[in-house]
């Protein structure tokens, strides 16, 4: 099964997408991820991407659409992945139809998480992740179990995302709104396109998509 979300910044594609991947065992690629690796191992792309993700732009489609193409030959996505972050404009989406044609891969389903960018802000500013194993949390929807002791693998040491401040949020939301929420409609009009309310807590948003996943194995055999 291969799936793509969509969602603006702190709709919980991330938080769906490691849900999603832990329950039928495919892949979860997540570009912003990949992106952080780099800037952290400071490497070449790191250095290339940094300014851009500051800035809540986007980074240059060639190297996206590379880093995806080489992502998706690896053994983890023998039974399928998750997009989770690309996508994001119509280019990437266009040379991402031709890499599934060439492939010989099928693309199951968009999930488009629909949240109001009033309830954003609180998720984004509640964010941090695990240092260790880079498991997800917030502080208001989603603490560890354990106050200050990740759930997935012990540590104690959190960090916050560097992109995640008021104003590097509202550039992003707005290469949201300009670049990738035409997609949409891109989507809808190749009947792959599920709208999810993505207002509803973790658990429930996470019910809606697995009604939607079991519907489209029924249609799709
Ligand atoms: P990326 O890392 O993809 O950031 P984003 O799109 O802004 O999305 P987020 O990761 O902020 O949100 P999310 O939807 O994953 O939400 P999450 O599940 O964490 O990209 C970062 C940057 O990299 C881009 O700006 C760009 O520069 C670059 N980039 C990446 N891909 C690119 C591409 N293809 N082309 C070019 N550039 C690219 O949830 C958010 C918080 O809310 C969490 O704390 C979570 O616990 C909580 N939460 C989740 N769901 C719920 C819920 N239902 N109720 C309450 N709280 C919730
Ligand atoms: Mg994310
Ligand atoms: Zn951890």
């Amino acid at each position: 099964m291969n799936i793509i979300f969509l969602g603006p910044p702190g709709a919980g594609k991330g938080t769906q997408s490691q849900r999603l991947a832990k329950k039928y065992g495919i892949a979860p690629i997540s570009t912003g991820d990949m992106l952080r690796a780099e800037v952290k191992a400071n490497s070449e792309i790191g250095k290339q991407a940094q300014e851009i993700m500051n800035a809540g732009q986007l980074v240059p489609d060639s190297l996206m659409v590379s880093m995806i193409q080489k992502r998706v030959k690896a053994d983890d996505c023998k039974n399928g992945f998750i997009l989770d972050g690309f996508p994001r404009n119509l280019e990437q989406a266009k040379a991402l139809d031709k890499m599934f044609s060439e492939q010989n891969l099928t693309l199951n389903v968009v999930l488009s998480l629909k949240v109001d960018e009033s309830a954003l802000a609180d998720r984004i500013a509640g964010r941090f992740s695990c240092a260790q194993c880079g498991a997800s949390y917030n502080k208001y929807f989603n603490k560890p179990k354990h106050e200050g002791e990740c759930d997935s693998c012990g540590s104690h040491e959190f960090i916050h995302r560097k992109d995640d401040n008021r104003e590097t949020v509202l550039a992003r939301l707005e290469t949201y709104r300009n670049q990738t929420a035409p997609l949409l409609p891109y989507y809808e009009k190749k009947n792959c396109l599920f709208i999810i309310d993505g207002t509803k807590d973790i658990n429930e948003v996470g019910q809606e998509i697995d009604e939607v996943l079991k519907k489209i194995r029924i249609q799709q055999g």
